[in-house]
């Protein structure tokens, strides 16, 4: 069995936070075995834990669009989240869980091999790039770490509930898309 699908049974059976006494199925993440390219969201919503698949609901449709605006989909990308499993009410993840969780996503980072990350909302920037990220003044922003380009966006619930982002963040889409080209080429061939 490949080692991403031995990963993927493992986590469907983690019970390392209180979040699996609540889930209906554990949301992996989805995408191609290696792909350079990889979006972190922060953690699944209803539609998502019924589904057992990340971004399904209005966010997704809405992030499906915005990979269209950078010519990715869902079938030369890879999609998961900070958290695997739904918290309660769709609240944020609390810090005790994204610890718990975080090792499976470092796992699959390991061996998805992205050579960029693209984190979706302030969550998944606060966890993968720095602490004290500002989605507000920072997405956009290019940073190096361990041989990976991180960036981050508005996440697609923050640009349905407030329109008025959606311009800044499709310059970042287009920078995302220019590093891709850069760093990616065959991904577009
Ligand atoms: N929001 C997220 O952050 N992730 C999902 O999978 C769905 C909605």
């Amino acid at each position: 069995m490949a080692q991403l699908d031995e990963l993927k049974r493992s986590c469907l059976g983690c019970n390392r936070c209180g979040l699996c006494e609540t889930r209906t199925q554990v949301v992996f993440g989805v995408g191609p075995e290696t792909t350079p390219v990889m979006f972190i969201g922060e953690g699944p919503g209803e539609q998502e834990d019924l589904r057992g698949e990340p971004f399904v609901g209005p966010a997704g449709r809405l992030l499906d669009e915005m990979l269209s605006i950078i010519d990715l989909g869902r079938h030369n990308c890879y999609i998961a989240n900070i958290v695997k499993c739904r918290p309660p009410h769709n609240r944020d993840p609390l810090q005790t869980e994204q610890d718990a969780c975080i090792g499976w996503l470092r796992q699959q980072v390991k061996l998805i091999r992205p050579r960029i990350i693209i984190c979706l909302g302030r969550i998944a920037a606060m966890k993968l790039i720095r602490e004290d990220y500002r989605i507000t003044r920072d997405h956009g922003q290019w940073e190096e770490k361990g041989g990976i380009q991180f960036t981050a966006i508005y996440h697609p619930s923050a640009l349905l509930r407030d329109v008025s982002k959606r311009p800044e963040t499709f310059s970042d889409l287009l920078s995302i898309r220019e590093k891709v080209r850069e760093l990616c080429p065959e991904i577009y061939q």
